[in-house]
C-alpha cells in the first residue's frame, strides 16, 4: 500500500468479531464487521443499548482484544500481541471520552489535562500551554485550579473532551460522551466537540443517540446483530 495516496485510510479494523463467555453460554456481540476510518472524517455509531457500541469502540482504541479481526494503522499492521507497542500506540494515538468524565478526583483541572502527556513523558513549557489553550477554549480558564467535584456535570465532561485532544491524537473515542447531561448542555459540548475535531484535524468516532450530533458527522453508521449498517443522513433531521 502507497503511503504517497492521500486517500489512504487511518484506521482499518477488518473482520473484526467478539464473542463473551458468559455462564448462560457465549455470546457473539461483533460479528465479522469491517470498520473503516479516514483521516479527519467523523463517524457515528448508533444502535439499541446492548448491541456492542462500547464493546466496539473498547476494541477501535485497543482497550480490549478482538475475538477475530485484524487492524491497519496507516496502512501498517497493528500487531496486538506485543503489549508494549500496543500501550504506545493508544497513548500517542488515541484520545478517549467515556459517559463518565473518569476524572482523577484528588487533581485540579489543570492536573487532569496534564494526566495524559505524563504517560508519555516530562510535562514541557509547551504541554501546559496547551492545557491553558484548552482551558480557554472550553471557557474553563477561570476553573484551572477547580477539583472536579467543584465542577458541575458539563464542566467536568468540557475538561474530559479537552483531555482526549491534549497528546495531539489521530482519532478521539467518544462513548455517549453527553449521555448523562442535559439536552441543552449536550448540544454545546458536543458542537465544542466537532469543534476542536475540525481545528485539531482529528478523525472521531461517536457514539451517540442525539440525532443531532450524528446528523452533523460526516457517516452515521448502526451496530445491528453484530455488523455496521450505513445509516442515511436524512433520516435523521
Ligand atoms: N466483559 C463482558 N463480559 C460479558 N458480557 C459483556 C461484557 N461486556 C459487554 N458484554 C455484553 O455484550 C453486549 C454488548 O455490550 P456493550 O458493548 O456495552 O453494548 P452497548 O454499548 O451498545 O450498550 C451486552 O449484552 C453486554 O452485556
Ligand atoms: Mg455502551
Amino acid at each position: 500500500m502507497s503511503s504517497s495516496c492521500g486517500t489512504e485510510p487511518l484506521l482499518e479494523a477488518l473482520e473484526i468479531s467478539k464473542v463473551f463467555f458468559r455462564p448462560t453460554g457465549p455470546l457473539k456481540v461483533l460479528d465479522g464487521l469491517d470498520f473503516v476510518l479516514q483521516q479527519e472524517q467523523a463517524v457515528a455509531v448508533m444502535g439499541a443499548s446492548g448491541s456492542g457500541k462500547s464493546t466496539l469502540l473498547n476494541i477501535l482504541g485497543s482497550l480490549d482484544h478482538p475475538s477475530t479481526g485484524h487492524f491497519r494503522y496507516r496502512g501498517e499492521v497493528l500487531d496486538f500481541g506485543k503489549r508494549s507497542v500496543v500501550d504506545h500506540w493508544r497513548s500517542r494515538r488515541i484520545g478517549f471520552v467515556f459517559q463518565n468524565h473518569m476524572l482523577l478526583p484528588d487533581f485540579t483541572a489543570f492536573e487532569n489535562l496534564l494526566l495524559p502527556a505524563r504517560r508519555l513523558g516530562p510535562i514541557t513549557h509547551e504541554i501546559r500551554q496547551r492545557a491553558e489553550y484548552f482551558l480557554e477554549t472550553t471557557g474553563l480558564i477561570d476553573r484551572a485550579a477547580h477539583l472536579p467535584g467543584e465542577l458541575s456535570g458539563g464542566e467536568q465532561q468540557r475538561i474530559a473532551v479537552a483531555r482526549a485532544f491534549m497528546n495531539t491524537p489521530a482519532i478521539v473515542l467518544a462513548d455517549e460522551p453527553f449521555g448523562n447531561l442535559d439536552r441543552e448542555i449536550g448540544g454545546r459540548l458536543g458542537e465544542m466537540l466537532f469543534g476542536l475535531r475540525d481545528s485539531e484535524g482529528t478523525s472521531l468516532v461517536i457514539v451517540t443517540h442525539d440525532p443531532r450530533l450524528a446528523a452533523i458527522a460526516d457517516l452515521v453508521l448502526e451496530l445491528v446483530d453484530g455488523k455496521l449498517n450505513p445509516v442515511e443522513s436524512e433520516s435523521l433531521r
